[in-house]
Formats: structure tokens, C-alpha cells, sequence
């Protein structure tokens, strides 16, 4: 087999970014006192480096430090927003593009505290909502949270979200930019987006266990997990400062000096060019499958802004089979199925069997991508065994 090719970058980055695994290493060897608890010598270098690295994070986000929030994935960041800005009759707008991470909270909301859920239709063709069509239903009923994702984590389609927020405010808009965070430009001092959540293992090229949320001025969520901070230990109290006041528990601090050294790497890099990269292979890549027979791209739009994600069905192949086919005899990883967005397949045409996503990522080739079209050609011409 020729060497393996790595095309499930929706799910999450591989390689990481250089540097990454480095400044976890050196934490772990060096530095891996508990933070902020305590004045001896491992503990101030385990916070030098943590804060530094939220000063890494915060910069490449265009983010303020003090309202960059560090945790263990946008999976948290998301459920922290959710419980905290959502009561007994709340009135939350989303899109059908959402992820289970925003879906299944929401789910648990409309039954414990009895919110009211409306999913926007969006276009026709990719489910991308309109800002005319978020200010119709507003306007027919009001809502009290719009929360959007940034990118879909299925077609790769942009979502226009500063546009929505601009047109809904006051109404605070969250948006889960798990799947847009270093995949595409973005900065988030001059977007008008109440909280803005990341995951640090995808686009931002950082280990797994790590997410990020940015916090626009005057949005302060509860914190739903309390606990210790090494700050105000007198108090039952959380501190009402931020980081502390969202950060309880000891940091996965590994984790966080990882992803602060692949913030440090993208900005060197330029967002701009590695998403500029990544969106010329996908569009590479849905040229050479649209020319393949029985082939379709749901969702995909070429014309529209979009990220390295690109889904894809081959008429009359199981997803699954193909995808296990693909790893197997040709070395390509992807991923098929659902890819916990039930909503976005139904609203796309292709739920329950899915698609097979290839996410694109920085260190993918023209070659890479070549292969895999050639790999579907001969699947399509030959079958799979
Ligand atoms: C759109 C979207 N939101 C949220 C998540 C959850 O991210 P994390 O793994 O950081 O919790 C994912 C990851 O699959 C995603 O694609």
C-alpha cells in the first residue's frame, strides 16, 4: 500500500500543528505544577505557560485574553452557554445544519425547563440560513437566543453569521465555530457574536481535550461546573472574575500549552493561507467527483464560502462499506455516516445512511487528493469487495 492519507480533518486535525506535541512534552517534563495554586517554582511556570498560551490563543482569534476561555472541547463550551442562557420558556432559533452538541442539550432543555426550539429551513439546496429569513420568523415571533454554527461540520458551507448577528441584536447570537476556527478567517473583536465557541483539536491543529470560548462584552454566562480556582478560597463562592469565574478544576495544562503552540504556528502561517489551501483542494476535489457517474455532493455549493469539509454520496454504494473499503485497499481515511448531525442529513437528503466527509486539512496534497478521486473512479467502475 502507498502511504496513508489522512482526510478526516472534520473530526479532528492529523498531524498537528509543528511545535504542538513539543510544548505539551515540555510542560509535562518541566513545568506541570497545578496553576495558580500555590507560589512555588512549578506552579508559576505551569501558570507563565498557560497564560501565555491563552495570550497565543486570544491573538490568533482576534479574542480579548481575559474573556478567552480555556476547557476540554466546544462539546463543554456549548452546554455551559446552553444551561446557563436558557430558562422555563426560553426561545431559541438554530440552524438545521446544528451538531448534536448544540441538538442534544437543547433536547434536554425542552424537556427539563420546557424552552421552545425552532429550526430554521435555510436554503433549500445547503439548509445555510439567510439573514431575510432569520428576520421573518423574528418577526413573526420573537426569540430570546440564535445560536448558529460557523461552519457546517457535513458540507463545509460558511454560515453568514456576523451578517445574522448585526441583523438580530439586541438577541444575543452564539455561534459554534467548532468546525470555522482556524479553517477560515475570523476575528472576533470586530464580529457582533455574544460568545463564539472552538474546539482546539480541529482547525486550530491542538490536542484533543481542549476547547475555547470567547465572550463578547457584556455576555457573562454562570458557570456550571463550580469549584477550585486557587483564587477567593475563603468563599463558597465562585470569583466573579473571568478566567476564574469559568475555569474550575485543575486545566488540562498539556493541553492547553499544545494548542497555544499551534495557534503560535497558524499565525505564523497565516489563516488566510492555509484556508485558502484547504478550500483549492476541496474545490479540486468536488470537480473531479462530479465527474464520476452516480456520484453527488449534498449541499455543495461552489460559488459560497466554505471550508476543506466536502461531503459526498455515491449512488448505489453503502457509505460505511465504502469509507472501510477506501481505508483498507487504498489507505484514505474518512468518515461516513452521520457525523452526529442528524438534522443537517434530513435537512440535506441523506439521512440515515449519511455521507462520506473528507475534511481537507493544511498538510493534505493535490496529489492526496487525486488519489482519492481516482480510488472513487475505480470503486464506481469496478465495485468494492
Ligand atoms: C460543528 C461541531 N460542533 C461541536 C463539535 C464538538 O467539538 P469537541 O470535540 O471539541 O467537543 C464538533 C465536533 O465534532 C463539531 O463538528
Amino acid at each position: 500500500m502507498k502511504q496513508r492519507i489522512y482526510l478526516d480533518h472534520g473530526a479532528t486535525s492529523f498531524p498537528k500543528a509543528p511545535g504542538c506535541v513539543r510544548a505539551m512534552a515540555d510542560f509535562m517534563e518541566h513545568s506541570a505544577g497545578n496553576p495558580g495554586r500555590g507560589g512555588h517554582h512549578w506552579t508559576i511556570a505551569a501558570s507563565r505557560l498557560i497564560e501565555a498560551a491563552r495570550e497565543d490563543i486570544a491573538e490568533l482569534l482576534g479574542a480579548d485574553p481575559e474573556r478567552t476561555l480555556l476547557g476540554p472541547g466546544a462539546t463543554f463550551w456549548l452546554n455551559t452557554l446552553l444551561h446557563s442562557s436558557l430558562h422555563s420558556g426560553s426561545r431559541v432559533l438554530l440552524s438545521s445544519l446544528e451538531h448534536n452538541a448544540v441538538m442534544r442539550p437543547l433536547r434536554a432543555l425542552q424537556e427539563r425547563r420546557n424552552i421552545e426550539v425552532e429550526i430554521l429551513d435555510g436554503d433549500p439546496e445547503t439548509g445555510v440560513p439567510s439573514v431575510s429569513e432569520v428576520l421573518d420568523v423574528l418577526g413573526r415571533r420573537e426569540a430570546d437566543l440564535l445560536i448558529l454554527s460557523h461552519a457546517s461540520n457535513v458540507s463545509g458551507a460558511v454560515l453568514p453569521v456576523e451578517e445574522i448577528a448585526e441583523a438580530v441584536a439586541p438577541i444575543p447570537v452564539i455561534v459554534d465555530g467548532a468546525q470555522a476556527a482556524g479553517a477560515i478567517p475570523f476575528d472576533f473583536s470586530s464580529a457582533p457574536i455574544a460568545a463564539y465557541v472552538c474546539s482546539g483539536h480541529k482547525g486550530l491543529l491542538g490536542p484533543p481535550g481542549t476547547g475555547v470560548l470567547l465572550l463578547g462584552p457584556g455576555f457573562s454566562p454562570e458557570p456550571i461546573i463550580r469549584g477550585g480556582t486557587g483564587s477567593r478560597s475563603e468563599s463558597e463562592e465562585m470569583p466573579e472574575f473571568l478566567p476564574d469565574r469559568l475555569e474550575a478544576g485543575t486545566p488540562n495544562g498539556a493541553g492547553i500549552a499544545g494548542l497555544g503552540a499551534s495557534c503560535r504556528w497558524m499565525a505564523e502561517r497565516g489563516v488566510e493561507t492555509l484556508a485558502e489551501h484547504e478550500r483549492r483542494l476541496a474545490l479540486i476535489l468536488a470537480s473531479g467527483l462530479q465527474a464520476i457517474p452516480g456520484v453527488r455532493l449534498p449541499g455543495f455549493d461552489p460559488a459560497s464560502r466554505r471550508t476543506g469539509v466536502l461531503s459526498f454520496v455515491v449512488q448505489g454504494q453503502d457509505t460505511g462499506e465504502l469509507a472501510g473499503w477506501l481505508d483498507r485497499e487504498r489507505g484514505i481515511a474518512l468518515r461516513a455516516g452521520l457525523h452526529c448531525a442528524p438534522a443537517a442529513h434530513r435537512r440535506l437528503g441523506t439521512f440515515p445512511g449519511g455521507t462520506l466527509r473528507a475534511g481537507i486539512g493544511p498538510f493534505n496534497t493535490t496529489d492526496e487528493i487525486e488519489r482519492l478521486v481516482e480510488s472513487i473512479e475505480t470503486a464506481v467502475e469496478r465495485g468494492i469487495e
